[in-house]
């Protein structure tokens, strides 16, 4: 298979990189580079309905992925989740097209394992061996293992009140565990002087390519789960917002690709009422968001004060006709238990803001009961249960 990567564009200035270098941000104004693919070679020589004779892992979207030579794939069998229908929570809210992406199953237990097969796979691909990040916990977990499984070093930096769970596996999969009296972004900078001083590349969120890369194919197996259409709604709680530009980017890949029709999708950014860096910022009509102090939530995946993204989150929200909005942490705790018990799948607690956000978004009449609705459940409530007592 060919992989029709052809070089790094940044976000922001649209500077263009080589594909053959390591770079992470834009050498001239810092911010997020993005792969970029030869749509027209792609567009001719890739054809959707080769996908059922593939792989059932992200790697099947290969000619649309980062990596240049398959050799170089880093897998524990990553992607491919179910898109599962929620017909009893559907009845319980009179709604009739629910579903649930649950990336609960992915190996490492989140879809955290999609955007660091990505980025592990591409860092031995470039040559680079010794890969450190700041962690809220999930991402942390994930690299330590794709580290183990492609015999390569992972340093951690993760806030050492992160749930049990992710501290023992990566520190069972034989990465450098270091907890951090603090939040990810006191993590990020020890991880970067880390860096700096050993020689390690930092694949924290969005500053390097590849993670959104992973992430992205979420929306390729959305589409293609649901026949080529894109849904109505996704709703998608969001820390450093990869999961959610990586949708919104696969969606207008595979619009160029000529996959699917103009996407319709309305992406909705659920954050927590204790950390809403993100929601304050769409409110206020800001491109950018300010820094939030004292970030509070049990759902250590969004206790992200900052992100590097915020402006593409920002975009992709409001290009899209979506929202912002934040639930509390008493609501996702309630709503791990409803959907556990409605549909049999237990979700983390930032799986289950996306139904509290749901509800909130039903009330206030911005989502249609008719419409077609995804909740994004982003991880496996067993790596929590140390976070909070039912
Ligand atoms: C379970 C879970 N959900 C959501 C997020 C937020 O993800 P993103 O950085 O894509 O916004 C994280 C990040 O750690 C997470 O672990």
């Amino acid at each position: 298979m060919i992989s029709y990567a052809e070089y790094l564009e940044c976000t922001n200035c649209q500077k263009t990189y080589d594909y053959i270098t390591p770079y992470r941000t834009c050498n001239d104004c810092g911010k997020v580079l993005y792969v970029r693919y030869d749509i027209d070679k792609a567009k001719v020589n890739f054809d959707r309905n080769i996908l059922s004779q593939r792989i059932n892992s992200m790697w099947r979207y290969f000619e649309m992925m980062p990596i240049k030579n398959e050799a170089n794939i880093v897998s524990l069998g990553e992607g491919m989740t179910p898109l599962l229908h929620a017909p009893n929570l559907g009845k319980s809210l009179n709604c009739s097209q629910i579903y649930i992406k649950d990336e609960g199953c992915n190996p490492t237990g989140s879809f955290k394992a999609r955007g660091l097969s990505a980025a592990v796979s591409r860092a031995k691909e470039l040559g680079l061996s010794k890969l450190t990040m700041p962690s809220a916990g999930n991402a942390g977990g994930a690299l330590s293992s794709y580290c183990a499984r492609g015999n390569m070093e992972a340093h951690v930096f993760m806030p050492k009140d992160a749930p049990e769970a992710n501290q023992r596996e990566s520190k069972d999969a034989g990465a450098n565990l270091t907890l951090i009296d603090g939040l990810i972004s006191d993590a990020g900078k020890i991880s970067r002087e880390n860096a700096q001083k050993n020689g390690l590349f930092d694949v924290s969120t969005l500053q390097e390519p590849y993670r959104a890369e992973g992430k992205k194919t979420m929306g390729y197996e959305i589409a293609e789960q649901l026949d080529w259409k894109t849904p109505d709604v996704i709703i998608y709680p969001t820390g450093g917002g990869t999961g959610l530009i990586g949708i919104w980017k696969a969606f207008k890949e595979m619009y160029e690709l000529g996959w699917i029709d103009k996407p319709k999708t309305k992406m909705i950014c659920v954050q927590s009422s204790g950390c809403a860096p993100m929601v304050r910022a769409f409110e206020s009509g800001s491109n950018s968001a300010e820094m939030w102090e004292n970030a509070q939530t049990f759902a250590s995946g969004i206790r992200v004060p900052a992100a590097i993204g915020d402006y593409l989150i920002l975009e992709a929200i409001r290009e899209s006709n979506g929202t912002a909005l934040t639930v509390t942490d008493e609501e996702m705790i309630d709503c791990i238990q409803i959907i556990a018990s409605h549909e049999g799948i237990y979700p983390a607690p930032e799986g289950a803001a996306t139904l509290a956000a749901l509800k909130h978004l039903l009330n206030s009449k911005i989502i249609n009961p008719d419409e077609k609705i995804i909740l994004m459940n982003t991880g496996n409530a067993y790596k929590y249960l140390d976070m909070w007592a039912p």
